[in-house]
């Protein structure tokens, strides 16, 4: 009864996922401020980052929307890749769209013969951890002290690894 839900309700089709360009970048500002980084990214900034030719943006989207509800963005250098950033809009957090849009993000990295994946996680972010060890990154190394917390504190960061081939 698939046909029959997403007649229904247009907007739980199955999630799409496609690369971002300049016109998106007040939104991935936006999808970037509802993150919860201590560090908020400006439209301008973004824009530099997406028209950037080694920078990678994939953006997940719901029914016919034109509005990513998340992105992701990687830097690469060589055969190399860094996740920058990955945020999927709180209200629709756990439906799976972050999967969707990792999925489709590393399938373009490995087209790009990025051999090797970075990122770096907040300890104690289990949704942004479990998804992260879902595709097979694993813990390469940790940093005390390196994220500041809103209360003055600072949080350790999870070195994490993928290899692509
Ligand atoms: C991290 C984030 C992108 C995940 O996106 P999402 O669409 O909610 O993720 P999914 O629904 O695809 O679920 C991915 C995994 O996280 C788990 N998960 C989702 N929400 C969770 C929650 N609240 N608590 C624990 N695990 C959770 C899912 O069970 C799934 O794990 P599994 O693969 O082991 O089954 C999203 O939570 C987010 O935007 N967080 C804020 C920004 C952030 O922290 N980004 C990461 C910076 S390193």
């Amino acid at each position: 009864m698939d046909w029959l839900r997403r007649l229904l309700h247009p907007d739980s089709a199955p999630a799409r996922t496609a690369r971002l360009d300049v016109v998106h970048a007040r939104q991935v500002a936006a999808l970037h401020h509802q993150g919860g980084f201590a560090r908020g990214w400006e439209p301008a900034e973004c824009a530099a980052l997406i028209a950037d030719a080694g920078v990678v943006t994939d953006g997940v989207f719901s029914g016919r929307s034109r509005n990513p509800e998340g992105f992701v963005i990687s830097r690469k250098a060589a055969d190399e890749a860094e996740i920058l950033s990955i945020v999927v809009v709180p209200a629709r957090r756990g439906d799976g769209l972050g999967r969707a849009l990792l999925a489709a993000h590393l399938a373009r990295l490995a087209g790009d013969r990025v051999a090797q994946v970075f990122l770096e996680v907040e300890e104690g972010n289990e949704p942004a951890e479990r998804l992260y060890r879902h595709f097979g990154f694993r813990e390469v190394g940790r940093r005390r002290g390196y994220y500041p917390k809103p209360d003055g504190t600072r949080a350790t960061a999870i070195a994490m690894r993928l290899d692509l081939a």
